[in-house]
């Protein structure tokens, strides 16, 4: 049987892996299977802004690095991810009280910083993650209350100027369904391209629930991708209240199948990146509670009827 990559490699798109350093270094079951099986990764946490800045002035770009180079040498492409997020900031940022202005200047230089480093080598970056309240209201974080929605385009303008050949997007959740939430994402990415801001394509994270792909997801992708946005799931992963039944794996190998479906199934679906590879690592457990085995592999690295389901999709 053929490979994910395989698959994804046949049909000219990306299927992708959310990658943790901790295992990328220690654990030769993670990287060969993420090799194997893989032909995109994205930082799980190295590229947020805690990671890279702990500190005002003095960059970490170590756990940042290997993964690139680590994908360089394993033919994979980079989704960048994330620049501009209300979470994972440092505390010198969070606790700062800055001015609009010293925030504008602070974002624009973390922004040419980080995406000049890895110029030519991220093919699409998550600039913006989670922007958006359930309701549609734009979500109250560092740069929202004090430069307003224009700190969007601002910073889709700067990661352009500073690697003109990487996709950028806007990325979040729970936008996977028409809503509330992604009515208002659709009204901005609207306003954004006719503004002629360099936005090319939405990532939709879909973090679903067992059951829970929803029935408008093709639909809704399909009206993104009418503007001409590329549209990506960006961080699939599907959990189970635990222990997982076997009809419950069954039911998440369905899931699997159709999600990927609803994105490749709609043009200028670019891939598929899920929040891990195997449910040894996976951030789900930790978050919410009762809930697990949300991935494609199993704690000891054996595929899971997950894998079949999303190989199928592909
Ligand atoms: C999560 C990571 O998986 C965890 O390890 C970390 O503790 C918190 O962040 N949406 C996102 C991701 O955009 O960056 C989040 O990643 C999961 C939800």
């Amino acid at each position: 049987a053929t490979t994910l990559r395989g698959h994804a490699d046949a049909r000219g798109v990306r299927i992708g892996a959310a990658v943790a350093d901790g295992p990328l270094r220690s654990e030769a079951a993670y990287t060969t299977v993420l090799d194997r099986e893989f032909n995109s990764v994205t930082a799980e946490n190295a590229m947020k802004w805690d990671a890279l800045e702990p500190n005002r002035g003095s960059y970490n770009w170590g756990a940042a690095d290997r993964l690139v180079d680590h994908a360089t040498s394993h033919n994979q492409g980079v989704r960048g991810h994330t620049l501009v997020w209300y979470a994972q900031l440092p505390s010198w940022l969070k606790n700062g009280n800055f001015t609009a202005a010293q925030l504008n200047t602070i974002l624009q230089n973390h922004i040419s910083t980080t995406v000049g480093r890895y110029k030519g080598r991220i093919y699409a970056w998550d600039v913006v993650n989670e922007a958006f309240n359930e309701d549609g209201s734009m979500r109250s974080s560092v740069w929202q209350d004090k430069l307003g929605t224009a700190h969007i385009a601002s910073a889709l303008r700067w990661a352009h100027t500073a690697d003109p050949a990487a996709k950028l997007y806007i990325n979040d959740y729970n936008i996977e369904a028409d809503n509330a939430k992604s009515d208002a994402l659709y009204a901005l990415a609207r306003q954004l391209l006719a503004q002629g801001v360099p936005l090319h394509g939405v990532g939709f994270q879909s973090h679903f629930v067992l059951g829970g792909v929803p029935a408008s997801m093709k639909a809704n992708l399909k009206r993104f991708s009418d503007l001409g946005l590329e549209v990506s799931l960006t961080e699939l992963d599907i959990r189970i209240p635990l222990p997982a039944s076997g009809a419950e794996l069954a039911q998440q190998s369905t899931d699997y199948k159709t999600a990927s479906e609803n994105c490749l199934g709609v043009p200028r679906c670019a891939g598929v990146t899920a929040w891990g590879l195997t449910d040894k690592h996976s951030w789900v457990p930790g978050t919410f509670s009762g809930y697990g085995a949300a991935l494609p592999y199993n704690e000891g690295y054996g595929a899971k009827p997950a894998y079949t389901g999303l190989s199928n999709g592909l």
